[in-house]
C-alpha cells in the first residue's frame, strides 16, 4: 500500500467524520474484563486495538485487507494504545458467515457495527459470558434482543461527543414505534434496523447460552 495511505483511510472514515468511537470501547474496557475481541465487518475501523490488546478483524473488502497488511498501521496503533502489552492485530480476508478459522468460544467481546447479522453468524466464537456490542443499523441489535442466547444488559448513548453507559429501565428499549411483532424472519426480510421509541447508539448483551 502507498506510504501514508493506510492512515489516510482511517482518517477519512473515522477521524474526519468524528466517528472513531474510542469512548465506547474505553467504557467497555472499564466495565468488563475484556482482553480479546472479534470484529467481523470491521473495514478499517481499528479503534478497538487502541483499547484491547488482542483484536481479530474480518472483512471481505480488498482495501481493508491492504490496510491491515500495512506495517504502518501497527506503528499507528502502538502510538495510540492505552495498555502496556504489545498489540496483537490479526486480519482475515474472509466472509464472516463462513468458517473464519478462529477457535469457538474464545473471545471476550464480539463487535457488530453496520455489517449485518454478526450476532448470529459469529456467536459461536464468543465465550459464554462474553459481551456482544451491537448497533441497530442493520437490525443486529434487534436480532440479538429476540435471541435467548443473549441477555440485554445495557446501552451506550453518545451526547456532546461523550459516551455514557446505562443499565437503567432496560424494559423501555426495543419498543417499536409502529406496533409490530419483530421476528427473525421479519428482520431477515427487511435487513435493516427497526424504528424504536428509544434509540441509543449501541446496545450491550451478554452471551448466556
Ligand atoms: C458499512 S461498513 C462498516 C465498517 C465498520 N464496522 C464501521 O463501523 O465503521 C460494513 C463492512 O462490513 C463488511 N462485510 C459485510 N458483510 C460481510 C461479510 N459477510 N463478511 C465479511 N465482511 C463483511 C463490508 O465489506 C464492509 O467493509
Amino acid at each position: 500500500m502507498k506510504k501514508g495511505l493506510a492512515f489516510s483511510l482511517y482518517k477519512k472514515y473515522h477521524i474526519d467524520r468524528n466517528d472513531e468511537r474510542l469512548g465506547m470501547f474505553s467504557i467497555l474496557k472499564e466495565k468488563y474484563k475484556i482482553n480479546n475481541a472479534l470484529y467481523p465487518g470491521s473495514f478499517v475501523h481499528i479503534t478497538p486495538s487502541f483499547v484491547f490488546p488482542s483484536v481479530v478483524y474480518v472483512d471481505t473488502n480488498k482495501p481493508a485487507k491492504d490496510f491491515f497488511n500495512d506495517p504502518s498501521v501497527h506503528d499507528f496503533v502502538s502510538k495510540k494504545k492505552s495498555y502496556d502489552e504489545d498489540s496483537v492485530i490479526s486480519f482475515h480476508h474472509k466472509d464472516y458467515r463462513k468458517n473464519i478459522g478462529e477457535p469457538i468460544e474464545s473471545f471476550d467481546l464480539l463487535i457488530s457495527q453496520y455489517a449485518g447479522f454478526i450476532s448470529q453468524f459469529c456467536k459461536k466464537y464468543l465465550k459464554i459470558g462474553g459481551i456482544l456490542l451491537a448497533n441497530s443499523s442493520h437490525g443486529d441489535a434487534s436480532m440479538a434482543s429476540i435471541d435467548t442466547d443473549y441477555k440485554f444488559i445495557g446501552v451506550l448513548n453518545k451526547r456532546r461527543n461523550k459516551y455514557a453507559f446505562s443499565e437503567k429501565n432496560l424494559d423501555s428499549y426495543f419498543i417499536p414505534k409502529k406496533p409490530r411483532e419483530v421476528t427473525r424472519e421479519y428482520l431477515e426480510k427487511i435487513n435493516r434496523g427497526v424504528g424504536y421509541t428509544k434509540s441509543p447508539s449501541n446496545y450491550l448483551f451478554r452471551r448466556i447460552n
